[in-house]
């Protein structure tokens, strides 16, 4: 166990009570990549509840020693623990596994022994690691079932749902009220991976922990926000999903939206889900319709990605080969409200550039008077802040300072704050903590049905509009390159500039 005094007490740790965890689509790719090694992470650090159990549900006809041999894989594959050890060993010894059709009355019955024999005073968690089309006859199943319903407070009954949440507006309002007939809106909880990760949740204690930087957050001194997720992956594995998705929908609608709404919220009066998921709400509402001019996207093509070689988009395999998907796009989103009324927020995400980080740049404006101009300073930088989501975590602030000489010269100087260095230790995953917040009932760091519908809202259109041009090509750039030239235009065009990362 790791333990530096500077991390104790840092944490509030609620312990959940007794658990099983029902992983549906327990034989697939999220459950090996993500679910199992983030379960084995928690069990290591003791966090997990002291009576806990997992039941595997898939198509896939395994036994439990089947199911846990898939745990040691993913083990070793995934959470680089080669051995097992007495973790590993305790953990699975707690897993099981049914198997049947999803769709299958009589599987939600073998599901519903199955848990009387566990535990039938324990909360259940269940879990959709399965395609979004599924949802609507799990969800309705369970309750069919009774296995929605929650006879007292510790036998509560819980839905992780993944994403996507729905591919536009309407999807997402049907999806919204096929779960809400069986499970009531504090029973749900809809995954954004985003919302786990460690710098995203320090943005809320960064603002409103401290009393120097609210006063200063506002259009009185921001000029403008960037928030950038690059990837220089490509398409990998995942074309069949991607090519009908896009960027906009895989990355914009959920993951950047959040971190936008985060930056922008207003301070909620407590540190409880409805607050503060109130209050993003507000800040999302906000954000006006995004005309054509809004947005850029482009498509990486054939270049070099970390010294290698790589395909274009149209060459990667199962991209339909005139596909028109966009794998990059950038947008101005403008805030209608008394803080941030023409500050834009300036977003960014694409695969295949040069460089895998994910930040936030709050860029303030320059001084009013520009006094060192006689020093022969031909412009002084304007002060930064960076939080930098991934993967160098921590936040940065950027402002000028005087090179030491007799003369008056002036250079941008940084000051360094570092998750790793200042606290030691390792940065729990995401799904740890959006695991571990289900258990015990926390839904502050998943996204609320009104959330998921107004983010369509503003996105949809967008989409409509791209589907509507039966355009045969858009813009492309070089993978590796930082996104089209358009991008760049689109910026400077009101005299601003991307960030080089
Ligand atoms: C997922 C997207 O939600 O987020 C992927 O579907 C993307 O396309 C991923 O690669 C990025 O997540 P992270 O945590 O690596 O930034």
């Amino acid at each position: 166990m790791d333990s530096n005094p500077l991390r104790d007490g840092l944490r509030i740790e609620p312990a959940p009570g007794p658990t099983i965890l029902v992983i549906f689509g327990a034989s697939g790719d999220l459950t090996r990549r993500k679910l199992l090694p983030a379960l084995y992470r928690l069990a290591r650090g003791q966090r997990l509840p002291h009576a806990f159990s997992v039941i595997g549900v898939a198509r896939t006809p395994f036994t439990d020693d089947d199911f846990r041999e898939q745990f040691r894989q993913s083990l070793r594959e995934f959470a680089r623990v080669e051995a097992a050890d007495d973790v590993a060993d305790s953990l699975s010894a707690r897993l099981h596994y049914i198997h049947g059709e999803l769709d299958d009355a009589a599987l939600y019955d073998r599901l519903r022994e199955k848990l009387k024999a566990i535990d039938e005073n324990s909360g259940v968690l269940f879990y959709l690691a399965i395609p979004p089309s599924a949802y609507g006859t799990v969800s309705g199943r369970l309750g069919d079932a009774g296995l929605s319903t929650q006879a007292a407070p510790a036998t509560w009954r819980r839905l992780i749902v993944e994403k996507p949440f729905g591919h536009d507006l309407d999807s997402a309002r049907a999806l919204n009220a096929l779960l809400h007939k069986h499970f009531e809106e504090d029973q749900l909880f809809r995954i954004d991976h985003y919302l786990g990760k460690e710098t995203v949740q320090n943005l809320m204690v960064f603002r409103f922990g401290n009393g120097m930087f609210e006063p200063i957050w506002n259009r009185r001194y921001i000029d403008h926000v960037q928030i950038t997720a690059a990837e220089t992956v490509g398409v990998e594995t995942r074309a069949a999903y991607y090519d009908s998705v896009g960027a906009l929908r895989d990355m914009v609608q959920n993951h950047l939206l959040q971190l936008l709404t985060l930056v922008a919220m207003e301070p909620p009066i407590s540190f409880t889900a409805e607050s503060v998921r109130d209050r993003k709400m507000d800040a999302l509402l906000a954000a006006q319709p995004l005309d054509e001019g809004d947005v850029v996207r482009a498509q990486y093509g054939p270049g070099w990605v970390d010294g290698k070689e790589v395909k274009g988009y149209l060459q990667e395999p199962g991209v339909a080969p005139n596909s028109t998907t966009e794998t990059y796009v950038a947008l101005r989103v403008s805030l209608d409200s008394w803080r941030w009324a023409d500050v834009p927020f300036y977003l960014r995400t694409g695969k295949r550039l040069p460089k895998r980080t994910t930040e936030i740049a709050i860029q303030f404006k320059r001084p009013p008077l520009e006094i060192f101009r006689r020093a022969r300073v031909s412009s002084v930088a304007p002060s930064l802040l960076i939080v930098n989501v991934q993967p160098d975590e921590g936040i940065s602030l950027r402002f000028e300072a005087k090179i030491p000489g007799t003369r008056m010269q002036l250079a941008p100087v940084m000051m360094h704050f570092r998750y790793g260095t200042t606290f030691g230790g390792e940065v729990p995953e995401a799904y740890e903590t959006l695991l571990l917040d289900a258990m015990i009932g926390d839904s502050t760091l998943f996204a609320r049905h009104d959330f998921t519908e107004a983010a369509w809202a503003l996105i949809s259109p967008v989409h409509e509009r791209w589907s509507a041009s039966r355009e045969s090509r858009i813009p492309a750039y070089e993978a590796g390159e930082w996104g089209p030239a358009e991008a760049d235009r689109f910026l400077a065009t009101e005299g601003r500039r991307w960030r080089t990362l």
